[in-house]
């Protein structure tokens, strides 16, 4: 979508956006299996699966490809200053990948196994957070200032137009609405939120 606000602006926002998004749904994950055992229907196990639908395919599609192939291309171009940190980035992309397919296993023992399986899952769900607010953390007070130091105008004005493609970036299926309604029924199932 089009937007007047300058390009880099936009692209900071955008990001800032997308990981705050991100934040909640692991918020609401980790808050969820803490309560899981307490009662709850197994039906609700459905919300869990929204939950990873959503931490597994949206940086998959959306944030990471839009990271890697522009931001971090862009910036490893203008500067070697962050490069050992942009490696650690992309190394923890395929960890997180990684990770949540560990989630999804570990929710499917719980689903079969119940109780005896629950501090596995809480144990990995807790360890997802951390591991991705810390990713978030570097990418927001390490690379981001030394994109808005090092790229040039013309940088941002294509990589605002990649933040801003609402399509799927392999293959240009609009994307961005189905996620925003898996958003929006994650975060309004959750007491306090919406
Ligand atoms: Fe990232
Ligand atoms: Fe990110």
């Amino acid at each position: 979508m089009y937007t007047t606000k300058p390009p880099k602006e936009n692209v900071v926002r955008i990001i800032q956006q997308e990981h705050t998004n991100l934040t909640a749904v692991i918020h609401s994950m980790q808050q969820f299996v803490r309560t899981l055992g307490q009662g709850n229907a197994p039906s609700d196990l459905k919300m869990m699966r929204a939950m990873l639908l959503y931490v597994i395919d949206y940086p998959e599609r959306v944030h990471h490809p839009k990271e890697e192939e522009h931001l971090f291309a862009r910036l490893r171009q203008r500067t070697h200053d962050v490069d050992s940190t942009l490696d650690e980035l992309s190394r923890q992309h395929v960890r997180g990948t990684t990770l949540t397919r560990e989630l999804e296993h570990a929710l499917a023992r719980y689903e079969f196994q119940g109780a005896p399986a629950l501090p596995a899952l809480r144990l990995l769900v807790e360890e997802y957070g951390k591991f991705f607010f810390e990713h978030m953390r570097l990418e927001e007070d390490v690379v981001l200032p030394a994109a808005l130091h090092h790229l040039t105008e013309a940088d941002w004005i294509v990589i605002d137009l990649a933040f801003s493609a609402n399509g799927d970036p392999l293959t240009g299926a609009p994307i961005q609405n189905n996620f925003a309604r898996l958003y929006q029924l994650i975060v309004n199932a959750q007491p306090g939120q919406g």
